[in-house]
């Protein structure tokens, strides 16, 4: 508290992140990060960017990124927006897109950075509930609104909506913005960049932290109509004219463009995401259905709170999160088929 800040600060409530613990031995399955290494191509790209040229600016418009996303997705470099994480972009999206007389629809249980962004921007947001088995149901949106933002798979449930979920939803409010937020969306869910030729309202948001195991790095990225993309250009200018620098820059385009290198390794998560299902299952843990790298599971006769801390001091860091309809759950990542092994072994040791 300080009588210098202003009166927005005083009524925020900050994201908090799961721990960056640095132990020896650790298994860290607390915040969604990749277990495999980026692209080696990408790594080259970088150590070859890092010379005298960052004696000068990056270039502001970020093109080759944006190129490389075009490429990627089959769109025109006016359809894409490049940010310092998806965390900047949809901080700028909330600011550009989201604040309108209506109040923002987002689900009560999703990512928790979306009501941070609603109070540091001031937006009104009406948080509507997931069915009782945690799914989002798109006719419980059918109300009036501002906007609306899901993400796809959601988090940390990992539970995904059908292609022709998001299509309805966004056939049902032609005069709203509806942003998808698909992080997870490359471990096995489908991505509503296939509706944008069709919908103008749609702004599709990714990043390179999860399947490109870029976490570290920095970079997301939003695709939509040339308005929608024109109008984060304007925010984000009127931020940080230089988000990414060439170091940034000539990663992400390495990355993005070793497609083989991505799919090996979501691959392998989705193999052991479908491995560590089964064993948690066969351990009497309930396992929602994850398109995502990472599962979210309750034990009936186990608290959460006290799974997460019992797991903590056999050195395995998971995520517990104390909100309400979820605070029985723990949602854990997919490590390697090592550190899912270790998980079980340790589970079976708490549990028996
Ligand atoms: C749903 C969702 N969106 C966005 C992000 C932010 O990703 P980043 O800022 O690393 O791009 C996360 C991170 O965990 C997430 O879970």
């Amino acid at each position: 508290m300080s009588k210098f800040w202003s009166k927005v600060v005083h009524g925020l409530t900050p994201y908090t992140p799961g721990e960056q613990v640095q132990m020896p031995g650790l298994i860290k399955l607390n915040t969604n990060e990749n277990p495999y290494g980026p692209s080696p191509r990408a790594v080259a790209a970088m150590q070859e960017a890092a010379g005298d040229g960052l004696r000068k600016y990056s270039d502001p418009s970020n093109a080759v990124v944006k190129d490389a996303v075009a490429r990627h997705f089959g769109l025109t470099r006016e359809q894409v927006f490049v940010g310092n994480s998806s965390d900047e972009v949809l901080a700028h999206t909330f600011h550009a897109l989201l604040k309108h007389d209506l109040p923002l629809l987002t689900p009560d249980i999703s990512y928790s950075f979306y009501p941070t962004y609603c109070s540091l921007y001031g937006i009104e947001a009406f948080y509507v509930p997931l069915n009782e088995r945690f799914e989002i149901d798109v006719e419980d949106y059918q109300q009036p609104c501002g906007a609306i933002i899901l993400a796809n798979p959601n988090a940390p449930t990992g539970i995904a909506l059908p292609l022709a979920q998001i299509e309805a939803l966004l056939a049902a409010h032609p005069e709203q913005v509806v942003v998808i937020d698909e992080a997870y969306v490359d471990f096995g869910a489908q991505s509503a960049a296939a509706l944008l030729g069709r919908f103008d309202n749609l702004l599709v948001i990714q990043t390179l932290s999860k399947s490109r195991s870029l976490a570290g790095l920095r970079v997301g990225f939003a695709l939509g109509h040339p308005d929608l993309i024109a109008g984060l250009e304007r925010v984000k200018n009127s931020f940080n004219c230089y988000p990414l620098g060439q170091v940034q820059q000539a990663g992400a385009v390495a990355a993005l463009d070793d497609v083989a290198h991505m799919e090996q390794t979501s691959n392998a998560i989705i193999a052991s995401r479908a491995w560590l299902t089964a064993q948690m299952q066969a351990l009497g843990f309930e396992v929602l259905p994850s398109q995502a790298n990472f599962i979210f599971t309750r034990h009936p006769q186990h608290d959460g709170a006290q799974l997460a801390a019992a797991l903590r001091e056999r050195a395995i860091l998971v995520r517990h999160f104390k909100a309400a309809r979820i605070d029985q759950f723990l949602r854990i990542t997919i490590g390697t088929d090592e550190e899912c092994g270790k998980l079980v072994g340790a589970l079976k040791g708490i549990l028996s």
